[in-house]
């Protein structure tokens, strides 16, 4: 539902680790070199750097639809018990989620006010929608809010970029951000 994160990578982990354990298990079973010794070293290289790979594969996957998720709740669990637990979403009129991609957290933070309080609230969301994330378009977030049942009109999505919000100052109650910054080039204005 919300992606996942470096598809690039992702696709070549997935296709670079098993081409390598194929080429581990063809010196194997069919050696190239005159010597086993050097056969065995070959072999044994490419089945490593396989495992290697799949290992990350498995990693990025399972960070991002399953970790990140969590992670997206535990943050907010945090937030809620700096400012002394649920009753701090009264407080929160306006949310905006910095990078939102495909709405992980500004979704994840207008269900937390819509279960903590009755009153209206916005959660904005502003990305420039980069192949960082798979699927990510300015449609997702909003078709997401859809899926997890959160009413029309409660969350909106800009295209705006992270260093340039156009929102005047103190606009936001909250103001969350979940895996952006790295994607920024180092500058003045990172
Ligand atoms: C790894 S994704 C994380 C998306 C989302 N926060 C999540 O946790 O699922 C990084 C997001 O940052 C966005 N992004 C990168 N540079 C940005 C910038 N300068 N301004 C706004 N968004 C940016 C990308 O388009 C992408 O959606």
């Amino acid at each position: 539902m919300y992606g996942i994160d470096a598809p690039r990578v992702v696709t070549a982990l997935a296709v670079v680790a098993p081409a390598l354990a194929a080429a581990g298990l063809f010196l194997y079973f069919r050696p190239v070199f005159a010597s086993s010794i050097y056969n065995m070293v070959a072999c044994g290289a490419f089945l490593l750097a396989a495992v290697g790979c799949g290992y990350s594969l498995f990693n990025m996957l399972y960070s991002s639809l399953i970790q990140k998720p969590q992670v997206a709740e535990h943050m907010l669990d945090l937030i809620e018990g700096i400012h002394g637990g649920p009753h701090y979403w009264n407080t929160v009129n306006k949310v905006l989620d910095v990078g939102c991609g495909r709405g992980l957290m500004m979704n994840a933070a207008a269900k937390r006010l819509l279960k903590n309080r009755k009153s209206e609230f916005t959660v904005c969301g502003v990305d420039i929608f980069t192949a960082d994330l798979s699927g990510n378009t300015m449609r997702r977030p909003l078709d997401n809010a859809k899926a997890e049942g959160i009413p029309e009109g409660l969350v909106e999505v800009k295209k705006c970029d992270a260093r340039k919000i156009d929102y005047e100052d103190s606009y936001f109650d909250l103001v969350v951000s979940s895996l952006v910054i790295h994607n920024v080039a180092e500058g003045k204005d990172k």
